[in-house]
């Protein structure tokens, strides 16, 4: 398809389903870009994937068949934005389904200092490399990227570790496995009550996250926030029009024992404008050993970290704190998604 929109800005105002036309090529996904594109069935099948890998690494020749996968293949790993645990967990799973990588994280180290703009930049890495992996502030554009990529001849897979304030589908994405391994012996992620806590206007992970589980049946969603950080118009009404049962409050302790899952967020004051953040008591959106004696036996604590203080470190030896296993399990499905994208995951049974 050519490309006929010049700007990402004009790109990106385009509808989520149009835009994710783009990123498919013969029926599988090509880029990963945003939440919308990952069904119950792919998911399923990427949670039985990571399964299979996480198994396999436990044993010294599973960890050589899986580096055996992707040997012949490498991934770039451009971000722009900072990070530690997308970063390293795509860096750990490239490395352990045998794939090299090669990385900018610091673009005044690289020709943009010189400036060549991140669009011919991009293009370099595609050049050299087979996947790019992701990580940039605004807000569509590494799907902008993709979508100019395509049109290059020499198109490659692009995954969005992070867009802004936008979207974060491989963070979703171990969110729900997370979700899916720890229900696995109490009914699973359906006919479930979650709430999510903290600053949900600005962050990413929440809007991902919320996206793919409000695909799941009689699941009711409890958005805990100040008002003014309250879920973004947008994603209410996508809730609404999928019948999901949602609940708005600024009063985190009269929600949390009725929970099944309680995702905490931090304050995202890297987005502020103008001090927004410094009037906000963010002490009320925070777990404490007090607050989770509240909670039931059976549910689940995340978070995506970095956290500040909306969970003290006292809460971490609690067996419902999840969230250390949680960007564990981000290692495992991200390789999963390796695995699937370059279409050698059906080799995992060759073990
Ligand atoms: N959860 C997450 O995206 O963490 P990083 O910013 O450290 O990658």
């Amino acid at each position: 398809m050519e490309h006929t929109l010049k700007t990402y800005e004009e790109y990106f105002s385009q509808s989520a389903e149009v835009r994710m036309c783009h990123y498919e090529k013969a029926g599988r996904l090509q880029h990963v870009m945003l939440s919308h594109q990952f069904s119950i069935s792919l998911m399923e099948e990427l949670f039985d994937i990571a399964d299979h890998v996480k198994e396999m690494t436990r044993k010294p020749n599973g960890i050589e068949f899986l580096k055996s996968l992707l040997s012949h293949k490498k991934a770039m790993l451009y971000f722009t934005q900072p990070s530690t645990r997308t970063f390293l967990s795509f860096l750990t799973a490239c490395q352990m389904v045998g794939m090299d990588t090669g990385e900018v994280r610091d673009p005044s180290l690289s020709s943009e200092y010189k400036g060549e703009s991140q669009e011919d930049g991009v293009r370099v890495f595609s050049s050299y490399f087979d996947l790019i992996i992701m990580r940039d502030p605004k807000p569509g554009f590494c799907e902008y990227m993709a979508y100019l990529l395509d049109n290059t001849g020499r198109s490659v897979p692009i995954m969005n570790g992070g867009s802004g304030k936008d979207q974060h589908p491989t963070q979703a994405l171990l969110d729900l496995y997370t979700m899916h391994r720890s229900f696995q012996e109490n009914g699973g992620i359906r006919n479930k009550k979650y709430a999510f806590v903290g600053d949900l206007l600005r962050g990413r992970a929440v809007r991902s996250s919320v996206m793919l589980l409000s695909q799941y049946k009689d699941v009711e969603m409890y958005f805990v926030a100040p008002p003014s950080f309250q879920i973004a118009e947008d994603l209410e009404k996508h809730l609404i029009s999928q019948g999901v049962k949602i609940t708005k409050t600024d009063d985190f302790n009269s929600v949390l024992s009725a929970m099944d899952c309680v995702y905490m967020t931090r304050l995202q004051d890297e987005y502020d404008l103008s001090g927004e953040s410094n009037s906000i008591d963010y002490s009320q959106y925070n777990l404490t050993p007090d607050n989770v004696a509240s909670m039931k036996s059976t549910a689940i604590i995340l978070h995506p970290l970095p956290r500040r203080h909306e969970i003290s470190p006292e809460v971490d030896a609690d067996p419902r704190a999840m969230y250390w296993r949680q960007l564990r399990n981000g290692v495992y499905i991200r390789a999963a998604l390796l695995l699937y994208v370059f279409n050698v995951a059906d080799r995992l049974h060759e073990y």
